[in-house]
């Protein structure tokens, strides 16, 4: 039995080869350039020729002997270090064996090579995926102005970059990965063989357990780690909650002194919700109780600066009464 990889890899050959007048060439980008035509019916065939028999554009391309498997036409951008993929395909009879991924492969060894570290295209709709199992993204990480009035803009397309490494060998990454993988799961199943084995559930005459009752779960959910990332997350959706109530723009930042000049004369112990977000990231609040004396600090505060017929003392009541409110709420949940 033969896998995907050493089908490709046994019958196709990879070339980089560009119109330098070798007939040899000329006849392989002859058939390159029919590949295109089949696999890319929307595009002109003209244009296809066009570029692919440019001397600035290169293909390279998998093939056995003179018969063209698939290939890959690109530009390269001296100035700019970057190339473009112009045209991308394989054959039908050879789709699905690896030859797409292995040419791609062979384009970022070549650039590699040469120093440019950006490959930049507009794929196809349909082949976006593909894109992206080779590295691209729509994220362009590259400024504006290396790439803006070179290429050529396609109607429809999805613009998408691929940056490259250094160090990595584009040609055997497949390999490393899998060396990688078979090492990862070898430490991993180590360490899972140390684990305890537990008894399966028992759902006998129940219709729901709860996580922290099934065993295991029971374990971890008791480790300090656990508490404290549950904490932080609760936390965190309770604090997005007060910060997003109504009237609460008086709250979200320290009170200017040059605005107000006597307030610190009458707040000794000021919070604000841009002080509480900091101590929350920095993991300050080791107990629910530390937040909510936080909160009823921005309240006090609030109500005893501001005299009772005022706005702002309304704000801080709406505010108090909303807090406990939703305190009693995630209480019953
Ligand atoms: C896109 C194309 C070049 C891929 O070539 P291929 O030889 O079939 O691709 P491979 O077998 O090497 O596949 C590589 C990976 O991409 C995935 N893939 C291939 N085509 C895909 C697609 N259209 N959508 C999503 N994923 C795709 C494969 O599943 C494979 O994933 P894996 O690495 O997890 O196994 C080929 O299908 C083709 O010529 N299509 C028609 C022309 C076209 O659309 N060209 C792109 C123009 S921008």
């Amino acid at each position: 039995m033969t896998t995907k990889e050493t089908v490709s890899t046994e019958s196709s050959e990879y070339v980089d080869i560009y119109n330098d007048g070798d007939t040899a060439n000329l006849r392989l980008l002859i058939n390159l350039r029919n590949v295109f035509s089949v696999q890319l019916p929307n595009m002109p065939r003209e244009y296809i020729a066009r570029i692919v028999f440019d001397k600035r554009h290169i293909s390279i391309i998998a093939r056995r002997n003179f018969e063209v498997h698939g290939g890959i036409c690109f530009r390269p951008f001296p100035e700019q270090k970057i190339i473009e993929i112009v045209f991308c395909a394989v054959s039908s009879k050879f789709q699905g064996r690896g030859i797409g991924r292995r040419i791609m492969d062979h384009v970022k060894d070549y650039v590699q090579k040469r120093e440019y570290y950006d490959i930049l295209t507009y794929a196809d709709n349909k082949a976006v995926g593909y894109f992206k199992k080779q590295g691209f993204s729509k994220e362009i990480t590259i400024p504006d102005k290396r790439w803006k009035g070179y290429l050529k803009d396609y109607e429809g397309g999805v613009f998408m970059h691929c940056h490259l490494y250094k160090h990595v060998n584009y040609l055997d990454v497949r390999k490393m990965l899998q060396q990688q993988k078979i090492w990862l799961k070898q430490v991993c199943f180590k360490k899972w063989k140390k684990l305890p084995v537990y008894k399966g559930l028992d759902f006998t005459g129940r219709e729901k357990i709860p996580l922290s009752q099934i065993d295991g779960l029971k374990q971890i959910c008791n480790q300090e780690f656990y508490k404290k990332m549950t904490l932080k997350n609760e936390l965190r959706t309770l604090f997005n909650y007060l910060t997003n109530l109504p009237d609460t723009l008086i709250f979200q930042e320290p009170v200017d002194a040059e605005d107000v000049p006597d307030y610190y004369t009458v707040i000794k112990n000021p919070m604000d919700f841009s002080k509480m977000k900091k101590k929350l990231e920095n993991g300050e609040y080791t107990e629910k109780k530390l937040f909510i004396h936080d909160v009823h600090l921005i309240i006090e505060n609030c109500k005893k600066y501001n005299r009772k017929e005022t706005v702002f003392y309304a704000y801080g009541e709406n505010f108090e009464k909303a807090f406990h409110e939703k305190l009693q709420s995630m209480e019953n949940d």
